[in-house]
């Protein structure tokens, strides 16, 4: 299947996106962790997007296609794929249209995880990520095993993201709601959009993503 995860900063696209590709065996595609990675190794489009990212705004639409756009057309995207932070804006989701029908494919669904501004904050305030295998971990309701160091790299120190700081927080919901949301209607004109509810637990949320997708429990 191709998904595209679609909601709020906090509301669980990097959580629960990472559990589908690989509990589905479908490529994960996170241009936000892609622009990070640019910015670790200081690339030039690492350094740009740096600068956008700590405070708080967007990419420009043709630089995060160009990268989108080589990720789909790659080997691994084949079985099918996850997109979490892409599209975020009207032009990102015209460009993934064309960029699908070129490969003579379609998208199978797109998700809409809500969630409400008081609980994304508690979660970003909290979110710590290990910068080896960006497994996001939150210190109230999902601490690593040892303070500070992944669980699964224990010489890797847990870092907070630099657009996690309050005063970005509020400016990554304003752009959110100006330039993102208005793709909630956009899909849902196209019938594609599944909405899905974003508080609960981790596994909860999973439950009801599958569910959505048609691949819960439940079906055949
Ligand atoms: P991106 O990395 O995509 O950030 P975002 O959309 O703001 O979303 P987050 O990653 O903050 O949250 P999430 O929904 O993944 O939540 P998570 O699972 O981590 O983008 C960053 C920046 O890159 C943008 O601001 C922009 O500058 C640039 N960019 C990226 N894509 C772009 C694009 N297409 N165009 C232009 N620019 C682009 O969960 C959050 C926390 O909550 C974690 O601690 C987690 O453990 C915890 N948690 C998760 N689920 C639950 C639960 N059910 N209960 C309790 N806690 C939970
Ligand atoms: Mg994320």
């Amino acid at each position: 299947m191709r998904v595209v995860l679609l909601g709020p900063p906090g509301v669980g696209k990097g959580t629960q996106g990472r559990r589908l590709a690989e509990g589905q065996g479908w490529a994960l595609i996170s241009t936000g962790e892609m622009l990070r990675e640019a910015a670790r190794k200081q690339t030039p489009l690492g350094l740009e997007a740096q600068r956008q990212m700590d405070a708080g705004l967007l990419i420009a639409d043709d630089v995060i296609i160009g990268l989108v756009r080589e990720c789909i057309a790659g080997p691994e995207a084949r079985k099918g794929f996850v997109l979490d932070g892409f599209p975020r804006t009207v032009p990102q989701a015209d460009a993934l249209d064309r960029m699908l029908s070129e490969q003579g494919v379609q998208l199978d669904a797109v998700v809409s995880l809500g969630a409400t501004e008081e609980e994304l904050v508690r979660r970003l305030s909290a979110r710590r990520e290990c910068p080896v295998c960006k497994r996001a971990y939150n210190l109230d309701s999902a601490p690593p095993k040892r303070d500070g160091t992944c669980d699964d790299h224990p010489e890797t120190k847990l870092i907070q993201r630099v657009d996690d700081r309050p005063e970005t927080v509020r400016k990554r919901f304003v752009v959110y709601r100006e330039q993102t949301a208005p793709l909630i209607d956009y899909y849902r004109r196209s019938s594609q959009l599944r909405d899905v509810p974003g508080l609960g637990t981790r596994d909860e949320v999973y439950r009801a993503l599958l569910d959505a997708l048609g691949r819960g429990a439940g079906a055949r």
